[in-house]
């Protein structure tokens, strides 16, 4: 059996805590350079990455989490805060030149921040298998106050806060037991 199975799926684990193991800027960009392979629509970039590996950027970020998140991303090596771009069809005359006027598709903000939201949400799965790809452990969270962590960390920019992923190496007591997942005979229809 091909051992990615187990290494990316059936024994891997979120992460609660971390070792004090520290992860470098490269491994943190090798983490990236997975990711922007994921297929999307029209080979849309939506996804932004702002890591917070620093002391002096976890003080700032610890205070918008929620409470209970706040010892998990402590502990981490770096934290991921992933973002999508509001402005993300600027890129697309580059990345889908198939389609020369795909940039204009997007004049309408609602549709874009929605399919912005939507593109980046799928780039994130994709991220956290690319973290487990490069040998690191994942403990993504949705708990923080995405208003607080846009004003302290993305002001000025087109980008706004989708989910954070704490990154680091996971301590042996850092993970859950697996809980049940839904059976293949309740998720699957056949036709
Ligand atoms: C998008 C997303 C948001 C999550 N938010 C939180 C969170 O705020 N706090 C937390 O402790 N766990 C959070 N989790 C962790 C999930 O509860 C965990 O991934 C799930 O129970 C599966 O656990 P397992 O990988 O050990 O099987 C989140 C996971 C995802 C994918």
């Amino acid at each position: 059996m091909n051992p990615a199975i187990n290494e990316l799926f059936t024994d891997a684990h979120t992460t609660y805590s971390f070792t004090s193991e520290s992860v470098t800027d490269a491994e943190l960009t090798s983490i990236y350079d997975l990711v922007k392979f994921a297929p999307t629509p029209m080979n849309s970039q939506a996804l932004r990455v702002h890591f917070v590996r620093t002391l002096e950027g976890k003080e700032r970020l610890l205070p918008l989490l929620d409470e209970g998140n706040r010892v998990k991303s402590a502990s981490a090596a770096a934290v991921a805060i992933l973002a999508f771009d509001t402005e993300f069809n600027e890129f697309l005359p580059d990345h889908f030149p198939q389609v020369p006027n795909a940039r204009d598709i997007y004049q309408d903000s609602e549709k874009r921040i929605a399919s912005a939201r939507e593109i980046a949400t799928l780039q994130a799965g994709f991220f956290i298998l690319a973290v487990r790809t490069v040998g690191l452990d994942a403990g993504p969270m949705a708990g923080f106050n995405r208003a607080g962590v846009d004003a302290e960390f993305l002001s000025g920019s087109s980008w706004r806060s989708l989910y954070l992923v704490n990154i680091g190496h996971s301590d042996p007591q850092g993970q859950r037991p697996r809980n049940p997942r839904l059976s293949a005979e309740r998720a699957l229809g056949w036709s």
